[in-house]
């Protein structure tokens, strides 16, 4: 298995991870009304900014959430399918840091949204 080393690695985690969110039973419902075109390279390239020092974000990722009614739960399911997704196509120390990110991450957006 490979590591994350370029954008398409990164754009590739992002497509089947949102596979798996749509069809979740707990959480697949927040993002059925997204356009996953534009939605897609924008998570996309918050990542690639993480992991591959790629500028291009520009968006406000904490303002995105406080609309949504999110509970812890829905946090705990959100890093279980990333962190599976991420463990089912990639291995290496980029795809131990998006593991590391996204708990730090999903934990400050726990403590300061739900
Ligand atoms: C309960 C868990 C989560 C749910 C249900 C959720 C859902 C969503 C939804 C519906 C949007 C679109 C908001 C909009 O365009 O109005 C969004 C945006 C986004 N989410 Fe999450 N999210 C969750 C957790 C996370 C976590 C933990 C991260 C990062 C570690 C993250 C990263 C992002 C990013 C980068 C965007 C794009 C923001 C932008 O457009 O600039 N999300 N999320």
């Amino acid at each position: 298995m490979k590591d994350i080393t370029t954008y398409e690695d990164v754009l590739d985690l992002i497509t089947r991870f949102y596979e798996k969110l749509l069809l979740d039973e707990q959480i697949g419902h927040f993002f059925q009304e997204l356009n996953l075109n534009t939605h897609i390279p924008r998570v996309a390239d918050f990542w690639a900014f993480i992991l591959i020092d790629q500028p291009g974000y520009t968006g406000n990722m904490m303002d995105a959430h406080a609309r949504l009614a999110l509970k812890d739960a829905d946090f705990d399911q959100w890093l279980l399918l990333f962190h599976h997704t991420i463990d089912d196509h990639f291995y290496g120390e980029k795809a131990a840091l998006a593991k590391d990110r996204s708990t730090l991450i999903a934990w400050t957006m726990k403590s300061k949204i739900s």
